[in-house]
């Protein structure tokens, strides 16, 4: 851009808090003692989604999640009653894990040590040896141990406390009012992809929540569709902020041509590469020249949203340098061939845009761990990332 040029103007719709514009200590990405104190004030304290209430569509369906940065296996179960309930995935014997499969259908689970049997309503309903135990000994009181769940469109949240100072739905807040016409339940999941980078979890979650790098990194997937003239930095076209929660909204470059093949792709159903903005629940800002929105839960969580398609990532640290990454890719139920194939292409793009996203998160971190820098400088492109940081430190001060 030249001296006399007007940058490219972000429109903030709801009101920026108060963040300061210094640049960002280096500390909190490579700190182990960091870490442990987000393991206690963010992790154990916050509403963390955990998949979608459509994996576990019927009775006796099970799913095992595994939350490495609280230590804990889970069962979520859907119950002969239909309720999706969890549990620890611990027999109240002596502690075995009883689920041992990731996912199936039960009745209920027999623990491989000494044979208890719980439901999967969580009562223990077989207690081998049972005339054994002290008298007092309650079978009704040896069930699963429950954990906090509740749904939010089709999204299962867990909460590690047992009386959550918040709903899930007040702690969402304004980031459920702005996506609760999104028709999710339309939608299927057409991809899910893994990773586990040696970087700490919000080296990984940074690099999603700009666009700034785009000019760089997605200059072979998406050349040109994100920062041209007269926005060559890519900068957000709006930016929301919900509480801990962050909304932005991508710039689609209005002269880019994708390639034939997503042009062709394109007249059969949606694909992440056409801009419509005519869909339920995206483009909140009604923005010209809106791509996708952004969208961050708080700590580490995103629902990504587009006109027929939306995608999630999920952060999982692991440990101070090591992040377990996925991501599901949902898009419209494909109606005809036409659909099978423009979900295909999404598929594949957006595979090709997140390999050049891991291109630089192992030596982002390796860097910062030489200590040769103690803070990091921060644009206005990138004021998600002081968002993060800004809630991070509220949440460890209190
Ligand atoms: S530890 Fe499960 S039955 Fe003994
Ligand atoms: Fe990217």
């Amino acid at each position: 851009m030249g001296a006399t040029e007007q940058p490219f103007i972000t429109k903030y719709p709801t009101a920026v808090p108060a963040m300061g514009d210094g640049p960002l200590p280096v500390a909190p990405y490579i700190s182990r003692e960091f870490f442990e104190r987000e393991r206690e004030k963010v992790f154990k304290r916050a509403w963390l989604e955990v998949a979608r209430a459509e994996d576990i569509p019927n009775p006796g369906d099970y799913r095992v999640v595994d939350i490495e940065v609280l230590g804990w296996s889970l069962i979520l179960t859907r119950g002969e009653d239909g309720q999706l309930r969890g549990f620890h995935n611990i027999c109240t014997h002596r502690g075995n894990k009883v689920a041992q499969q990731k996912a199936g259908n039960a009745r209920g689970f027999t623990c491989g040590f000494h044979g208890w049997v719980f439901g999967n309503d969580g009562e223990l309903k077989y207690m081998a040896g049972e005339e054994y135990f002290p008298p007092g000994t309650d079978r009704c009181k040896l069930g699963l141990k429950p954990v906090t769940l509740d749904t939010w469109n089709g999204f299962v949240f867990i909460h590690p406390q047992a009386e959550p100072a918040q709903t899930l739905r007040e702690f969402l807040g304004g980031m459920a009012d702005q996506l609760d016409p999104f028709p999710f339940d339309r939608c299927t999941r057409i991809a899910r992809y893994e990773a586990t980078p040696r970087a700490n979890w919000k080296v990984v979650l940074d690099a999603f929540q700009e666009a700034f790098h785009a000019i760089m990194v997605h200059r072979a997937s998406l050349p040109k569709s994100a920062a041209a003239a007269p926005n060559p930095s890519a900068a957000l076209t709006s930016a929301r902020f919900h509480g801990p929660h962050r909304s932005l909204s991508a710039w689609a470059n209005p002269d880019y041509r994708p390639p034939e093949v997503g042009m062709i792709v394109g007249k059969y159903g949606p694909t992440f590469a056409t801009a419509k903005d005519q869909f339920p629940g995206i483009n909140p800002n009604r923005d010209e020249n809106w791509w996708f929105d952004i969208n961050v839960v708080f700590p580490n969580f995103f629902c990504d949203t587009g006109p027929g398609w939306y995608f999630t990532y999920n952060f999982w640290p692991i440990s101070e340098n090591r992040t377990r990454w996925t991501m599901d890719i949902y898009q419209l139920k494909a109606e005809h061939a036409g659909g099978l194939l423009a979900q295909e292409h999404t598929k594949i793009l957006l595979r090709d845009a997140v390999l050049e996203d891991f291109s630089t998160l192992e030596a982002t971190q390796q860097m910062m761990e030489t200590g040769v820098l103690t803070h990091i400088t921060i644009s206005e492109l990138e004021i998600a990332l002081r968002h993060q940081m800004h809630i991070i430190d509220q949440w460890l001060a209190a």
